[in-house]
């Protein structure tokens, strides 16, 4: 008898043991924003609320959206005042930063005015709350016509609080590369240093293009998130390479590590324009878009979520 209750109570010291050490799991929210809310940008800001801004839609020239939880997210509404004294049309891909208390910083792609319709800059608009009023800088921090113009552009802050921007090279208007690119800024989050680095750019298994860069660093690695193929097919996906640099040299995962999610995977449909966000070290969290009516991007891209994504010795996935 005595041995039959022991080994009962270590069943149960057993069981205990394995509910109070949850096995991480990525989860997908699904169409958290089911409304036209392409090429979301989010960020989480330091009273943990999460924010997501996207391209130009008929909810605004930068709609945002907020979530407690990363579940429930609120009706978007504009934050962009205007799209600068430089610009012209709608805004695309636009990402935000916490720098410092009460300084939010916005990279967003516009077309510059009175220039040729592929001469996409990127500019800064600057606010005091993640919920806006944010105001446009007078001039474009980063154009590039002679390359094809620069687009998406995102924020990345590495170990040890150096600040970076990225972007793509929109080469694919002129029948050239896209190449992505980083470049270390000021502690203001916008004044460029140095010179710029190419981390990756387009191979033909891409399908003529990588954009929407998104970096993270977890644990050792750096991951750059992007996406290949055109944005508007089923083909647009979120794929990634990894170096232990954060200005690389970088190298394309490929499969079965690699795309890191294509359609399908969760039900999704053009899956692209994704932003990674690691929260102090314990958990990465992803949006993206994705079409929805399930074959093209031509009925609007609702934003998506996952929440737990799986990094570790520089493969990501879905696990
Ligand atoms: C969240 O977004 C809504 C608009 O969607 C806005 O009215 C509200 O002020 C925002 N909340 C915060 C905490 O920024
Ligand atoms: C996109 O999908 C819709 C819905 O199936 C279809 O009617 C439309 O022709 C498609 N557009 C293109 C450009 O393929």
């Amino acid at each position: 008898m005595f041995s039959v209750t022991l080994i009962l109570t270590l069943l149960g010291a057993f069981t205990t043991l394995s509910f109070a050490t949850p096995v991480k799991r990525t989860v997908s929210h699904g169409a958290v924003i089911n409304r036209d809310f392409p090429d979301p940008g989010i960020m989480r800001n330091s009273d943990g609320v999460w924010y997501a801004y996207s391209t130009s839609s008929s909810s605004g020239l930068v709609p945002m959206s907020n979530s407690t939880d990363f579940q429930k997210w609120t009706t978007p509404t504009n934050v962009l005042a205007s799209i600068g004294p430089w610009a012209t049309g709608t805004v695309w891909a636009p990402d935000v930063r916490r720098i410092t208390p009460g300084h939010y910083v916005m990279y967003y792609t516009a077309r510059r005015k009175g220039g040729p319709s592929n001469d996409h800059c990127i500019g800064i608009a600057t606010a005091s709350y993640p919920a806006g009023p944010f105001n446009p800088h007078a001039h474009p921090l980063i154009c590039d016509l002679a390359h094809g113009g620069v687009i998406d552009a995102s924020g990345f802050e590495a170990p040890g609080g150096g600040l970076y921007v990225l972007w793509k090279v929109g080469g694919n208007s002129i029948g050239k590369p896209t190449p992505i690119k980083i470049q270390h800024v000021g502690a203001d989050g916008y004044t460029l240093l140095g010179k710029s680095t190419t981390l990756i750019t387009n191979d033909p298994v891409d399908g003529g293009v990588v954009e929407a860069p998104s970096m993270i660093y977890w644990d050792g690695w750096y991951y750059l998130f992007f996406s290949s193929n055109v944005y508007s097919t089923l083909k647009y996906d979120i794929s990634y390479a990894v170096s232990r640099s954060v200005t690389g040299p970088f190298k394309k995962v490929h499969a079965p590590n690699a795309p890191f999610l294509v359609t399908g995977k969760f039900g999704t449909a053009g899956p692209g324009g994704a932003t990674a966000i690691n929260v102090e070290n314990k958990y990465v969290n992803m949006a993206f878009h994705s079409d929805i009516n399930g074959k093209n991007s031509s009925g609007g891209r609702a934003m998506w979520t996952v929440s737990n994504v799986c990094l570790g010795n520089g493969v990501a996935k879905a696990c």
